[in-house]
Parts: structure tokens; sequence; C-alpha cells
């Protein structure tokens, strides 16, 4: 498994959040949909050196990607094109001093009912709205999810 932290690799980090609305077709089933754009991820992040975690949950992307800072903004800027989101809002972009998620690709998650309890500690187990979230709320669900195994979440591809 490729990591960028170390060695030749390491140089500044760039991190964006942002938080979209789901618009998967709708004979698409969502797991299909998420598993085709981590396919897309894991073609394209690796060679830019781009890594990251994104999360689907009650209709709603929540999505990291760190990296050198061109190679963040160009993958947020094919992603914004992509019609199967819209809304996007950009929660937080910048420098930061170490990724957090280092795993090469983009790993694609969905919260099964268990996790809920996650989103209770954020005020979001109601009504999930990424959107609304701080930077700091989204990067600590972000991580929380990065480190929480099954049966919490279903891993898709890495
Ligand atoms: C929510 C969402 C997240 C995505 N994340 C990435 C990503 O991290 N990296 C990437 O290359 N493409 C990502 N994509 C897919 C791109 O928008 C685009 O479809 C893809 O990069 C095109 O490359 P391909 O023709 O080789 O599949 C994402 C799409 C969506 C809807």
């Amino acid at each position: 498994m490729t990591q960028f932290q170390n060695g030749s690799r390491a140089r500044a980090v760039h991190r964006l959040i942002y938080a979209s609305r789901q618009r998967f077709a709708a004979n698409e089933p969502a797991a299909q949909a998420l598993e085709a754009i981590a396919a897309s991820a894991a073609r394209h992040n690796a060679a830019a050196g781009v890594t990251g975690l994104l999360l689907a949950h009650g209709g709603w992307l929540l999505q990291v990607l760190e990296g050198p800072a061109n190679a963040v903004m160009t993958t947020y800027r094919r992603i914004l094109d992509d019609p199967r989101h819209d809304e996007p809002r950009v929660i937080i972009s910048g420098p930061v001093r170490e990724r957090e998620f280092e795993e090469a690709g983009m790993d694609a998650r969905r919260m099964n009912p268990a996790g809920d309890c996650i989103l209770g500690a954020l005020d979001q187990r109601t009504a999930f709205t990424p959107r609304e979230l701080s930077d700091v709320s989204a990067l600590a669900l972000l991580k929380a999810v990065r480190g929480c195994d099954a049966p919490a979440l279903v891993a898709l591809a890495g």
C-alpha cells in the first residue's frame, strides 16, 4: 500500500474538505456508484499524490482531499464537474502540517445505522447535514470514520 508521508514524497500538504448532495442515477445503487467513484479515484489520485476519504450518508457526501496544493485543486475541479453530485460547499481549504489520510487512492465509505453513534456525538443524528459542520467537526467525523472498523461502517474499496 503506497503512502506519501515520508522520504522524497514529504512536502507541503493542502487539505480540502467539502460537502455535497448525492445525485446518483435513480437506478444505480449507492454502493455501486461509490465503487465506480473509488475506482476512478484509484486511477488518478495515486499518480497525483492525492489521498483522502469519501463518506456517503443520508443523501449527502463529505470528502477530504489531501496532497500538493495544485494536485488537490485540480482533482477538486474535476470532481466539481461531475454530475453525480451538486450543491458543493467547501468547508475548509488550506495548508496543513501533515496528512491525516495517508492511504493512496480514495477510501469510499457508507455509514450503516450502527454508525449513528458517531453522528450522535456531533449532533447530526436526526438529520445528517455535513454542509453545516464546522471545519473542526468535519475533520473529526472523517477521522472517526477512518479509524472505525466494521460493523459501524461498510468499507467499499481502497
Ligand atoms: C463525490 C465524488 C468524489 C470523487 N472523488 C474523486 C477523487 O478523489 N479522485 C478522482 O480522480 N476522481 C474522483 N471523482 C470522479 C471524478 O469526478 C471523475 O469522474 C473522474 O476522475 C474521471 O476520471 P475517469 O474518466 O478516469 O473515471 C469523484 C466523483 C464524485 C461524484
